[in-house]
Parts: structure tokens; sequence; C-alpha cells
């Protein structure tokens, strides 16, 4: 069993397209994708349109949320630019997505954390160009009651892989189409595959067009975004 794990493509269809390239290369029997699908200034219509072609498992995550009521604290400007694109049949395929789900029974997934689409899990929240990493019981009680051998999670746009002392595998893919920190612009996805010593992770990163992504965020009103684009780091 091999399943390929996307997540916060955020809207660009550059990043999609090259990550659906490598994947086409690679034997998986499913995908997922864990939320924030379109909140961005580069092509959301685009993104969307791609994702609702896959056969995948997919759930929301909080920018999902905030693009389908822009009302809700949080909510921003790529938020309401994605709003804008969206044609209604997108916005009905927004709304049909929950926050988590299964697949089979031994993977579960989640946006945030199991219990919140907000919380960072595996790293804390970065300021500017960091992060900090939170200790093993703070991350062994954010999973206390999953009975997944894999749980997968996204939102902090972060890739890694964790063993819990029990066992449980947690992975985080990264972010597909938005990378906010430690300098790797590639376009960020995993692969997850039981094998006969157990679950076994994959983090890819994959060049893509970002000069075209940055373009299409310039483009689109939001030129303070190519810097994170065209090099991986986030800050002034
Ligand atoms: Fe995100």
């Amino acid at each position: 069993m091999r399943v390929a794990v996307l997540s916060d493509v955020h809207g660009n269809s550059p990043a999609l397209d090259a990550v659906l390239e490598d994947l086409a290369g690679r034997q998986v029997d499913a995908l997922v994708c864990l939320g924030d699908h379109v909140s961005g200034p580069m092509d959301p219509a685009g993104a969307a349109t791609r994702l609702m072609a896959l056969d995948g498992l997919m759930i929301a995550g909080n920018h999902d949320r905030w693009v389908l009521d822009l009302s809700l604290p949080g909510a921003g400007a790529g938020d309401r630019f994605a709003r804008e694109q969206l044609d209604d049949a997108q916005i009905d395929w927004l709304a049909g997505l929950v926050g988590t789900g299964w697949l089979g029974d031994e993977i579960f997934l989640c946006h945030g954390t199991p219990s919140d689409d907000e919380t960072p899990w595996l790293d804390n929240f970065y300021e500017k160009r960091t992060t900090t990493l939170p200790s093993e019981a703070e991350v062994a009680r954010q999973a206390v009651g999953i009975g997944a051998a894999v749980v997968l999670c996204g939102h902090t746009h972060i890739p890694r892989t964790l063993r819990l002392s029990d066992g449980r595998l947690i992975v985080n893919p990264g972010s597909v189409g938005m990378q906010l920190v430690r300098g790797s612009p590639d376009a960020h996805y995993g692969i997850v595959e039981k094998r006969r010593n157990g679950w076994q992770t994959e983090l890819i990163a994959v060049p893509y067009d970002t000069e075209k992504a940055a373009w299409l965020a310039e483009e689109n009103g939001f030129p303070h975004w190519r810097e994170a684009i065209r090099f991986g780091w986030a800050g002034p």
C-alpha cells in the first residue's frame, strides 16, 4: 500500500502540476490532500480544477473554512482573492470537505492536529524565518485517542516524519504550493508505504517554475509574495 500525501497547495497550480507530474512516475495506490487547497494569490481556480479531477481523499484546512466564510477571524487577503476566483461548483466542492478523515482503518488525516485545524503540531509556528520544536510530550498529547498506525497532518508547511514511542507514525509532507521557511522553494509532498517492517515515509521536494508562480502572485496584486515563492524564505 503506497499513499501519496499532499497538503497546503494554496492555489499554486504550477507547483501542483510539478508534483502531479513527479507522481505520475511513481506507483501509488491512493492520494490524499490535507487542506488549504486554494487560498493564495497564484491560481486558486486552476488548483481547484486540478484537485477536483483527482481521485483522492481530501479534507479541509483552516484556510478552506476562511475562503468559505470571509467573516471568520483569521480570514485574510489570500482567502478573499481565492473566493473571488472560484466558481459555484468549486465553492460547492470546498464546502463538501470535512476537517478530518480516515483512509482505510490505518491512516488518519487532519490538517493541524486531530482536534484543531489551526494548531501547529510537529513544529511550533514560525516567527519570521525560524521555528522551534515542541517536546515529545507535547507532540504525543495531540495524538491521544487516535487509534491509527499513521497520522497525517499539514498546516505548518514544514516536512517532517516522526514516530511516537508507541510506534505510531506521524507525517507532515510539507506544502505543495507555499514555502515559508528554511530556504526550500521546491514543491513538497510525501509518500507513505506499508512495508514488511512497518510504515515507511518518503519526503519529496520537486523543483518547479517558481518564476511563473511569482509572476502570477504579482499580476494578481500580491508582489510581496515574490521572495517567499522564489527562495522559500519568508520574512522582511
Ligand atoms: Fe496552509
